[in-house]
């Protein structure tokens, strides 16, 4: 059992039938009723959702009757009835739940809504390029984008503490994505990609109150203003990630974002130990591009909730051709979770492994070893930083 969930005490009438080190009771009966503490709903359950189906179908009685296109049509109409005439300001991060707000919000008020996209420098390769095609060209959005590099990476000179690190960046986000506000305002509605485990793991403002929005900090797109005066639009607040996939790909939204793996707010930052410098970002992107596609060809990204690559501040000798090298360290890290609360490192085929290790010394000039993370969380942090 994980998450530390466990049954203390039994109800009356019943009996335990079976318990596990984490568990003092995870099987209970009482004559036909048999209780079992499991998870159906993970991956590694073999017929998991046989079984949720078969629950809520059989013994439940519930109909089956969600689907990405009725869920479409209905948003749409609340979309509309909610706005009105009025203008909505949506922070485009990139991932996918902010993307699939756009797009599905675009659709319902068309130029009504603005999407902000912020640059800000540690995107990971193609990353930028991709949103703004998939918002201007595709789906011809009015998309500010403002590339605000620069400005970040100035901010960050010097800074290696990963908590000042995320502070600066955070800062810096506000400061940009409320001049652009301003600049395109005024707008009556802020929309957000929350969805359902963000609102039972946090209770955040309801999306009905006219009050100071209270967003939580690590929000993807870095943190917003705690005292923006805007109503809330939150369509997704009832769907988990896979239900906003299904949405996103019915509206037409590119694969590449549709299936992105969670992407951290404060960006390469934290997966580039110590202080950030042009030149290590790029030797990370090409690094980290590789990983992806290696991971993404062998279709092992299904089995994984998160793979990246992380540059170390250190450098150790190797050997090309008739030359020693000195030069950096990249660790790979992919670990397979349902929720990020704690993580199993991913137990990659060992060439996949191999491929991505020889690609990267190869191909990444300055970068000469490859380690694997084999830590899980706890007692690591999914990120290095
Ligand atoms: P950790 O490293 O705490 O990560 O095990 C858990 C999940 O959160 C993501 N993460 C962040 N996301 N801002 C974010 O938006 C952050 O500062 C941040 N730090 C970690 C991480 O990628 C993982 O999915």
């Amino acid at each position: 059992m994980s998450h530390g969930d466990h049954i203390q005490q039994l109800p009356e009438g019943f009996s335990m039938l079976a318990w596990s080190t984490n568990s003092p009771i995870a099987a209970m009966g009482n004559g036909r009723v048999v209780g079992l503490q499991f998870h159906p709903e993970v991956q590694h359950t073999e017929y998991g959702t046989d079984i949720i189906r078969n629950f809520l179908v059989n013994v439940a009685g519930c109909s089956t009757n969600w689907s990405a296109e009725s869920f479409i049509d209905a948003a749409i109409k609340d979309i509309r009835e909610k706005v009105g005439d009025g203008r909505v300001l949506l922070g485009l991060s990139g991932g996918v739940d902010s993307s699939v707000a756009a797009a599905l919000i675009h659709q319902a008020i068309g130029d009504q809504l603005t999407p902000v996209f912020v640059n800000n420098g540690l995107l990971r390769q193609g990353e930028a390029d991709a949103v703004r095609e998939a918002f201007t060209n595709h789906f011809k959005t009015n998309l500010v984008y403002v590339d605000a590099s620069d400005r970040f990476l100035e901010k960050l000179k010097g800074v290696t503490d990963p908590e000042e690190k995320r502070k600066v960046i955070g800062e810096t986000f506000i400061r940009v994505f409320e001049a652009e506000a301003e600049k395109a305002g005024p707008f009556q509605f802020l929309a957000q990609g929350t969805l359902y485990p963000d609102v039972i793991e946090s209770a955040t403002s309801s999306s009905n109150s006219k009050t100071a929005v209270k967003i939580k900090t690590h929000h993807n797109v870095g943190g917003l203003p705690e005292d923006m005066d805007f109503e809330l639009l939150e369509p997704f607040r009832l769907l988990f990630k896979d239900e906003v996939r299904a949405v996103g790909r019915v509206l037409g939204v590119p694969e590449e974002i549709v299936e992105r793996q969670p992407f951290p707010g404060p960006g390469l930052a934290v997966r580039l130990l110590g202080e950030i410098n042009d030149e290590d970002l790029d030797l990370l992107r090409k690094a980290d591009a590789i990983v992806r596609e290696e991971i993404e060809a062998a279709g092992e990204n299904e089995n994984v909730w998160q793979y990246f690559a992380v540059l170390l501040p250190v450098n150790s000798t190797g050997v090309m051709g008739d030359y020693r090298t000195y030069a950096r360290v990249v660790a790979v890290r992919a670990i397979a979770s349902q929720d990020a609360m704690t993580a199993d490192w991913a137990k990659l085929p060992y060439e996949v492994l191999g491929r991505i290790s020889s690609r990267i010394v190869n191909e990444v000039n300055g970068i000469n070893r490859v380690v694997y993370d084999i830590t899980s969380k706890p007692p690591a942090t999914i990120e290095w930083e």
